[in-house]
């Protein structure tokens, strides 16, 4: 067998990337889908035409390499994590759009789950009850969904991340589809316990969430079926499942404890590995699980998780139409020699770590008439490098070692001018690998792991080749400045929600 395939399902798009034996990506197949937004707060996705889609770039991907299922070792998923999908066991019709991981409408159910205290179940679980997480996002289908909460009980239906929802799918759905998920995504729901790797009984009855609907949790790494007969790849095991933030950690070969990663997608999500141990943050990240290989021993991160970087490009685009095409942002910022002193706070969902304040909401501050057009793009894609910034330091005051250096991956990395601007403010090495696509890798990894594709996780250490380095050269009067005034704008976005 030559290859292995991975499927990404992504908050903006769907992608299958067929990769060899050297970690090399050789074709792959992508489609958009739609954005969602009902209401102000409100994300959503059609879960059906996330199916529709991953059917079809599989499709993409092996026939641009001119290949068949024979060629193909193992399929992994990696997926946009939290976000809720809930269906019929018996149609695989989704009762509702999935609810995605942005959207803010659960505030209310939070609050009161929280009864003032919103770290209640994070030693149990490593996060703070918030919106982005699934679980709030279940007990609204449960509650606001006609007969969603009877058919639940009923055992009529399922949960699922996007990784459940694909290998659901892909191994029959209603047809003896698989139902599980991997502890990484698990760990997303705010229902796992991180020690036992098991659904809180606890949490589950509280939040009246009938255990009927969860789907069993999984190792990363083996294989949890075979694609149905209906499909491309019929016979081909799935074998390997990773939420996107951990596939990319795995990707980037950050296998040991100490290692980190940070990935520039529609949001910025900084990881670093903690090995065996359940590290827990006193400022502001959360605990999560790394991955755990077959029977071994699980692996932990903590995890710097920002909501909003590169979909505040989307909204450049889509919502001021000052861009036509998210690549344009650069030549666009580029325009001007410096922000103009306007910063651009996205708290479009709130702020996301290291703050957690569900109150915030975006906000773009220091403008003066001399301000146009390009401060803005330049304000948006520091505000990338800012909120990055302030993930790294809550790490290193987490940990022991402050870091040396920082291994990037993600669309925006293909943006030399911020990442040289990422390394000026975090006053180090920023490292882009010759393979960037390292969420689909990862997955790729994990899947050609359980099928002995890959002997073990030395081999892929090799893989991983430096590509572009990015050194510091801001002098440090200036980052404190730039740094000083960002401080400042976040402080001014806060206590905006009633
Ligand atoms: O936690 C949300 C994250 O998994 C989404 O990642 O790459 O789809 O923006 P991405």
């Amino acid at each position: 067998m030559d290859y292995i395939l991975s499927i990404d399902q992504g908050t903006t798009s769907t992608r299958a990337i067929i990769f060899d034996h050297d970690g090399n990506p050789v074709t792959s197949g992508q489609l958009e889908h739609d954005q969602i937004f009902p209401k102000a707060g409100w994300v959503e996705h059609d879960a059906t035409q996330i199916w529709n889609n991953t059917r079809e770039v599989i499709g993409q991907a092996l026939s641009k390499a001119n290949i068949t299922r024979h060629s193909i070792a193992a399929v992994g998923i990696t997926n946009q994590r939290e976000t809720t999908i809930i269906w019929d066991r018996a149609t695989g019709e989704p009762v509702y759009n999935a609810i995605v991981w942005q959207d803010t409408r659960t505030q209310a159910i939070i609050d009161r789950i929280a009864d003032g205290d919103t770290n209640r179940f994070k030693k149990k679980t490593g996060l703070p009850l918030a919106t982005y997480f699934s679980a709030s996002k279940i007990v609204w289908m449960l509650d606001n969904v006609d007969g969603v909460r009877e058919r639940a009980e009923a055992g009529e239906l399922a949960f699922g991340t996007p990784d459940t929802w694909v290998l659901w799918n892909l191994t029959g759905g209603p047809d003896g589809g698989v139902h599980a998920t991997d502890i990484t995504n698990a760990s997303r729901t705010l229902l796992m316990d991180l020690e036992t790797r098991t659904w809180s009984e606890e949490i589950l009855a509280e939040l009246k969430i009938p255990a009927t609907l969860m789907p069993e949790i999984r190792s990363s790494s083996e294989v949890y079926g075979t694609v149905s007969s209906s499909s491309l790849l019929r016979e081909v095991p799935v074998a390997g499942i990773l939420g996107d933030q951990q596939a990319a950690t795995f990707g980037q070969a950050a296998f040991d404890a100490g290692d980190s990663k940070n990935t520039y997608g529609t949001g910025n999500f900084l990881l670093t590995n903690t090995g065996t141990e359940i590290v827990h943050s006193t400022n502001g990240l959360i605990t999560t699980l790394a991955y755990q290989l077959g029977d071994e021993a699980p692996r932990y991160a903590i995890e710097g998780s920002i909501a909003v970087t590169g979909s505040l490009v989307q909204w450049l685009r889509d919502n001021l139409g000052i861009i036509s095409r998210s690549e344009e942002v650069e030549t666009l910022a580029a325009s001007v020699d410096d922000n103009g002193g306007v910063y651009f706070v996205p708290a479009f969902s709130g702020l996301f770590a290291p703050h957690w304040r569900p109150d915030a909401r975006g906000a773009i501050l220091g403008l003066t008439r001399f301000a146009n057009k390009g401060h803005i793009a330049r304000a948006a894609l520091e505000a990338t490098a800012f909120q990055t910034s302030d993930v790294v330091d809550a790490a290193n005051a987490d940990a022991d070692v402050a870091m040396t250096e920082l291994r990037v991956d993600g669309g925006m990395v293909a943006n030399s001018a911020l990442m040289q601007f990422q390394a000026d403010i975090l006053n180090l090495p920023v490292i882009r690998p010759v393979v960037a696509e390292t969420t689909a890798l990862g997955a790729a990894y994990a899947a050609g792991l359980a099928v002995n594709y890959w002997s073990g996780i030395d081999e892929l250490r090799t893989n991983w080749q430096e590509g572009e380095r990015w050194e510091p050269s801001m002098p440090a009067e200036e980052r404190e400045r730039l740094l000083r005034n960002w401080k400042k704008a976040i402080s001014k976005t806060l206590d905006w929600v009633d």
